[in-house]
């Protein structure tokens, strides 16, 4: 199992403590930034993140900006992600079965390390619906401008 895990300034603590709640846990864990508190741009951090799932040297990512939002924005635009924020366990487990998410997105500044924590292992621990649920994941792909 490979994860990418990446993150802002904004959730750059966050990040630091999921790569520690992974340590010893047999998991490969490849954070390509940010690696300082320094101000840096979300759009450039989901692409490091998203080009390594589309690529398939990682299985699935974990990122973290300090709400979440702009960096599930940002991951959202490559197609071929499906990046949720998880923001309860029920959507965390959801996000699995229902939409097979690729990038799960916390919010550095706006959660707590054991929420982030419990939602990690609902999403780890489910298991994709497929049938209806593939159906409509076939059809982000195809949308777009007509
Ligand atoms: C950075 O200050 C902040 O805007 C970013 O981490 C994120 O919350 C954006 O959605």
């Amino acid at each position: 199992m490979k994860i990418v895990i990446a993150s802002d300034h904004g959730g750059l603590d966050l990040k630091e403590q999921v790569k520690s709640y992974y340590a010893g846990k047999g998991v490969a864990l490849d954070d390509v930034g940010t690696y300082s508190s320094d101000s840096c741009d979300y759009p450039d951090i989901a692409a490091a993140a998203c080009n390594k799932i589309l690529r398939g040297d990682a299985d699935w990512g974990i990122l973290i900006c300090g709400t979440g939002i702009g960096i599930s924005i940002a991951a959202n635009r490559f197609k071929g992600i499906r990046a949720a924020l998880l923001y309860s366990e029920d959507v965390a487990r959801l996000a699995k079965e229902h939409n097979n998410a690729n990038v799960v997105v916390f919010g550095g500044r706006t959660m707590r390390y054991e929420d982030v924590i419990t939602r990690l292992e609902a999403f780890e621990n489910a298991f994709f619906g497929g049938e209806r649920h593939q159906r409509r994941i076939d059809k982000l792909d195809l949308l777009g401008e007509k």
